[in-house]
């Protein structure tokens, strides 16, 4: 609890902010200090639907009840214990997530970059110690409008100038090629050092922007047409978000190398993984890779109660379901009526509005804050799009409810 009773207000513990943090974000001014399933509450009482889900990290709801379980039970016994030695919950995590999963063998770690780094590392291990590239000649594909963290591994693929400005020189052995444009892949693939090609199956952070039906099967096709690893950064889709268990199951295959991170913990604690094949993850001996915190027993306890709400509460079939009546009664009730907005899309309860905004950048967050008014809270991304991804327990009466709050809104703000 906080001890210091001249801290009352949102304005207070925003000024704190502003004077002891680092200015590396412009948060919406919503001070929150609890949350409980689909609801978060701010320091004043206010309640809100949570329409984010701290960027799909919560997908299990805030506080769930059997995570916490795991997260108190495994807390009282054993935290950590690093990778030096042994423990006890590791090996039946692992056993259990590759099996959910479907892969031969995972890698955990912490945050979703460091489980892009480890993608990347992997790729590059296998082409040179099975695919036969010559040292340090290893090169892997992006596509534009990609975004995986903000490590310099990361940012040196983006092409989002406030991600990379400032911060070279960056990492060599890259290529971005344009998203959705197959004929730019197999250009690119005629290069045989080319290890790999690594993609967001729906482009969260760009604006939940998603690909022609069909391009996600053709480039893992041609892939392993080139002998190229397809890497699918799920650390956003995956785990239900898309309506699916993984967004890449909506074009019927399986990565190479699959990315989870958020939802893996529920938003208890950074946990992710890097899934793959015997002959790609056993290229990476001991000593080679690692992390402190990576497979810790707490986190490895509560990524498996995480996945087990995700498969017995049937949060991809919700998603799917909720996803559908969402953009329906946007489409008609919104994008149809109003001129405020241009567009809706996504998959599942990965969606995103489009604000007809060519002139005033500022439309979308002034609409944003007048959604906060109105207790539901969401963020844009990229200037006129805002991304509404709620947890995937809301019920269908919720989500009406989002619904009403939100077309209630665009007709505040149009009068
Ligand atoms: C697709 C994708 N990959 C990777 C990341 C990085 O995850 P983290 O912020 O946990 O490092 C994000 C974060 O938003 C993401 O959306």
């Amino acid at each position: 609890m906080i001890q210091d009773t001249s801290l009352r207000t949102s304005q207070d513990f925003i000024a704190l902010e502003d004077q002891y943090g680092a200015h590396n974000y412009h948060p919406l001014p919503a001070v929150l200090e609890r949350g409980e399933g689909v609801f978060l509450w701010d320091v004043e009482g206010k309640k809100y639907y949570d329409f984010l889900a701290a960027y799909s990290a919560v997908n299990q709801g805030h506080c769930h009840p059997h995570i916490l379980k795991a997260l108190h039970e495994q807390s009282q016994r054993l935290t950590l214990t690093s990778r030096a030695f042994y423990n006890n919950v590791l090996g039946p995590y692992e056993k259990f997530i590759t099996n959910f999963f479907g892969f031969d063998r995972v890698l955990p770690m912490n945050t979703g970059v460091e489980g892009g780094e480890t993608a990347v590392k992997l790729c590059r291990k296998w082409a040179y110690e099975v695919k036969g590239v010559p040292t340090n000649q290893a090169k892997i594909l992006f596509v534009t409008g990609n975004f995986w963290g903000r490590t310099l591994g990361a940012i040196s693929s983006s092409t989002d100038p406030s991600s990379t400005g400032g911060f070279g020189p960056y990492m060599p052995g890259y290529e971005i090629i344009p998203y959705n444009n197959l004929n730019a892949l197999e250009e690119a693939l005629q290069d045989e050092n080319v290890a790999g090609f690594m993609v967001e199956p729906i482009q969260g952070e760009a604006g939940v922007v998603v690909p022609d039906e069909g391009y996600l099967r053709s480039a893992y096709e041609l892939c392993h047409k080139h002998n190229v690893l397809f890497i699918a950064d799920e650390v956003q889709t995956g785990i239900a978000r898309t309506g699916k268990l993984l967004a890449c199951e909506h074009e019927g295959f399986k990565p190479d190398i699959l990315v989870l991170g958020k939802a893996l913990s529920g938003g208890v604690m950074p946990v992710s993984a890097v899934l793959t094949s015997d002959e790609v993850m056993l290229t990476i001996k001991p000593g080679e890779h690692g992390s402190t915190f990576g497979g810790n027993p707490l986190a490895c306890a509560v990524g498996m109660a995480a996945l087990e709400v995700v498969r017995d509460e049937k949060l991809a079939e919700n998603a799917e379901r909720l996803g559908r009546i969402f953009r329906d009664r946007m489409q008609k009730e919104v994008v149809e009526k109003h001129e405020l907005v241009t567009l809706v899309r996504g998959k599942g309860l990965l969606n995103a509005i489009v604000i007809n905004d060519t002139q005033d950048s500022k439309t979308a967050w002034n609409f944003c804050l007048q959604l906060k008014e109105n207790g539901l809270l969401a963020k844009p991304t990229h200037g006129n799009i805002i991304r509404f991804a709620p947890p995937l327990i809301m019920t269908e009466e919720q989500l009406h409810d989002c619904c009403d709050i939100i077309e209630r809104t665009v007709r505040e703000f149009e009068r």
